[in-house]
């Protein structure tokens, strides 16, 4: 539970590194929010820190020892009928962060029970002989039958594998499965995904020419079905062997990372990482070339015209090192207003 709360608390560093000043919650999120510190509590009271987990995660490797801990669940509390509270946000200033204060009351009692079932070691595993299909198709099916990823999902959901060309010079690599996506058992078929979608096609190219994968195969769970939280660095550990699994298969030649949490989970966690300073560079990931770029929610949310231009400047530079021409249309995108 502590690690879904850092994780959120990192991304809101993350926003607040990348200038945001305002955090939007519904009351339902503060709720949320609050239900996760009361259970953080709890885990911590009732197990050990998980302070081993977190630095063998941290240092990438994927096999965490198994997790003893039972599934927790909020005690019985009596019903609050309101709450009185002060939200705080760091806001950058003049001379460094200073903090807003603003009154939130609430008069709704949290209605939904949040557990998260426990994540195990990821069961190693090795892809048939066979050709790409062959391997791609046996890989789809064991994630799809992976029973760790089914009982992190809400009833009647779905578990989200990579999609598109076996032999995509192009990887798309986004961080987890959002409310659309995880109904549909697709990545990237939710607004984010329509943005990508319409990225992929400024590129001159089709979905079915790439492809796109996720860093998680279920959509991180929160207490109601509202809202996405990134995913915790045990969470990603466990899924991440599928996805170096599908690299390894498709085998592209540019791996573009979409957003801090396909960074982190493909780079490994660094706290001095900031997005607006590492987008736009290309790192070796494996036999690929990795291009860091803004996650499509982050420019749905937050972006001018200036950071869709910086975007479609690491798209076009992508187009390069695949070899593909760009017109002079492509290159005049974004570049006025
Ligand atoms: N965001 C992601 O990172 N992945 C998806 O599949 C959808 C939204």
């Amino acid at each position: 539970m502590r690690e879904i709360l850092e994780s959120i608390a990192r991304e809101f560093a993350r926003m607040a590194a990348e200038g945001e000043d305002l955090v939007p919650l519904t009351d339902e999120s503060v709720l949320a929010l609050k239900n996760l510190a009361r259970l953080s509590a709890i885990d911590s009271a009732g197990s050990p820190s998980g302070e081993r987990r977190k630095a063998e995660a941290a240092n990438h490797q994927v096999s965490p020892p198994p997790q003893t801990r039972k599934k927790t669940t909020p005690p019985d509390d009596p019903p609050v009928e309101e709450i009185n509270f002060v939200k705080r946000i760091d806001i950058p200033s003049d001379d460094g962060f200073k903090e807003q204060a603003s009154k939130v009351r609430i008069v709704k009692k949290p209605s939904q029970d949040f557990s998260i079932a426990p994540i195990p070691d990821p069961k190693p595993f090795q892809l048939p002989e066979g050709d790409k299909a062959t391997r791609w198709e046996f890989l789809k099916n064991l994630v799809l039958s992976d029973p760790v990823c089914s009982e992190h999902l809400k009833p009647g959901k779905k578990v989200v594998f990579g999609t598109g060309n076996l032999n995509a010079q192009i990887f798309f690599c986004g961080e987890a499965p959002g409310a659309d996506e995880e109904i549909q058992g697709e990545p990237f078929v939710g607004k984010a995904g329509q943005l990508l979608t319409k990225i992929i096609a400024a590129m001159g190219l089709e979905r079915r020419d790439v492809y796109i994968g996720n860093i998680m195969n279920w959509r991180p769970e929160l207490p109601t079905s509202k809202g996405n939280r990134p995913p915790t660095e045990i969470e990603m550990a466990y899924c991440l062997p599928y996805l170096l699994a599908q690299i390894d298969i498709v085998k592209p030649k540019v791996i573009v990372a979409l957003g801090n949490t396909a960074v982190t989970g493909l780079l490994g966690p660094d706290p001095t990482r900031r997005m607006g300073k590492v987008r736009g560079t290309w790192r070796k990931f494996h036999d690929a070339d990795l291009m860091i770029t803004y996650h499509p929610s982050f420019l749905l949310q937050y972006a001018s015209n200036s950071m869709k231009r910086l975007v479609w400047e690491d798209m076009m530079a992508v187009m390069e090192r695949v070899g593909m021409e760009i017109s002079p249309k492509q290159r005049s995108y974004f570049q006025h207003g």
